[in-house]
């Protein structure tokens, strides 16, 4: 297993943990933060008690558990306004929406909502909530509000929840909610691979899914979370390159201190690509739809006796095949993906010669596997030296990898 960087050395975060089933997930929050050299002091509210226990959350944060806004023992210790001031950030997480509610409200009649209010540091929130309730006006608004007040949000994520219903209202991921953090506090932009081995190359990144609208509210999407190119980009940027990362639709933060560019359908991300090039390396790890619609409705298409609308599609361009065949602009080192349910390898082949790229990265993203949406990653790295496979790793470390290849190959000529 590889190192884990202390991307959050010396950071203290107060970790507030409300009452929903997700609590369990901030759990291994802790754990993450730990190990990437941030301490925590963690507030567990009374219904946060009814998911995870006291002791559980402070044996795994190595610091007692505040629960009592009227502990005369705590006061005594340290008290409520310099708890809440004591932390380079506060995180919410799983930020239930009560807890939304009280914050935006500003009410303080627990410990949580008293520290919210208190504090003078950066808040913030990881939503998890049944969709209804994420939906529904009240909490859009707290949510709203919330953000007006400079409180940061991370997620929630489309997902099936513990109730059994689909949509919004997850908590992101622990990995997720780490990025966040070291988006709005983190030191990691310092953090250089060994040797800097991207220093002075451009590299730019396609990641996520694109959305290709139906009419103006429905689109077409895929499960794509990005997590893998934004991975790329932050080793990327880390190894001394300057990175753009061009970024589908995504509920994950952008990577500190990388240029992001947000766009949403194909030709939009293509448009961006041709912006920003020429560069030394291409990575195309976005999920591109294949097909955009082409009569999209102007309005919002209406239910109708006669049945559902017929779609016509029309494909989108190979962004990938776009850049590799671009001429005289082709970076140097051309990298596709290639997410295949069967025969990955074979189909890896077929793509680097198809579509003229120097490096195709595979893997089997086949339901069973969970790797889209999910956090680890096997794969397959073919080129016209053959093919080398990985063992399963975290998409952070095949990122760190990969990073390292590119550098490799760069030297030796790029194609
Ligand atoms: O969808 P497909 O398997 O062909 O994708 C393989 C590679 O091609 C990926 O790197 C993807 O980003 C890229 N691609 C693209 N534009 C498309 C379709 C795929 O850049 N329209």
């Amino acid at each position: 297993m590889s190192a884990i960087e202390r991307s959050l050395d010396g950071k203290r975060i107060l970790l507030i943990i409300g009452g929903g089933i997700a609590a369990y997930k901030s759990l291994d929050l802790i754990r993450r933060l730990r190990e990437r050299g941030a301490s925590v002091r963690p507030v567990l509210t009374a219904a946060g008690k009814q998911f995870v226990t006291a002791l559980s959350v402070a044996s795994l944060a190595g610091a007692s558990v505040h629960e009592d806004l009227f502990s005369l023992t705590e006061e005594a210790d340290m008290g409520h306004i310099e708890l809440s001031r004591a932390a380079d950030l506060i995180v919410v997480a799983p930020a239930t929406a009560d807890l939304l509610a009280r914050a935006a409200n500003g009410l303080a009649n627990d410990l949580a909502s008293t520290l919210l209010l208190a504090t003078d540091k950066k808040v913030l929130m990881a939503p998890a909530m049944n969709l209804r309730m994420w939906l529904h006006p009240a909490t859009c608004r707290n949510v709203m509000q919330l953000q007006s007040d400079g409180v940061l949000f991370a997620g929630p994520a489309d997902g099936e929840m513990a109730c059994g219903e689909f949509g919004p209202g997850r908590m992101v991921e622990p990995i997720d909610i780490i990025e966040a953090i070291e988006s709005a506090i983190g030191s990691d932009t310092a953090i250089l691979l060994p040797g800097a081995p991207l220093a002075g190359r451009k590299i730019v990144i396609t990641s996520g899914p694109t959305h290709e609208p139906i009419d103006p509210v429905r689109y077409i999407a895929n499960r794509s979370s990005g997590r893998q190119g934004h991975a790329i980009a932050k080793a990327a940027m880390r190894a001394g390159a300057k990175v753009v990362l061009i970024s589908g639709p995504v509920s994950i933060s952008d990577p500190a201190g990388v240029e992001t560019i947000h766009v949403e359908t194909a030709q939009e991300m293509l448009e961006a690509v041709r912006a920003h090039l020429p560069a030394d390396i291409y990575v195309g790890a976005a999920a591109v739809a294949d097909w955009r619609v082409e009569n999209a409705g102007e309005q919002k298409i209406k239910k109708s006796p006669s049945g559902g609308p017929l779609l016509q599609f029309s494909e989108n361009p190979d962004i990938l095949a776009h850049v590799a065949k671009a001429g005289k602009s082709r970076p140097a080192l051309v990298v596709g993906f290639a997410a295949e349910t069967q025969n990955v390898i074979a189909y890896a082949q077929d793509k680097l010669g198809r579509k003229k790229c120097d490096l195709i990265v595979a893997n089997d993203v086949s339901a069973e596997m969970g790797v889209m949406g999910g956090t680890q990653n096997s794969v397959h790295l073919v080129s016209a030296l053959g093919v080398e496979s990985w063992d399963r790793l975290d998409k952070e470390e095949v990122a760190r990898r990969l990073v390292t290849v590119f550098a490799d190959l760069l030297e030796k000529g790029g194609r």
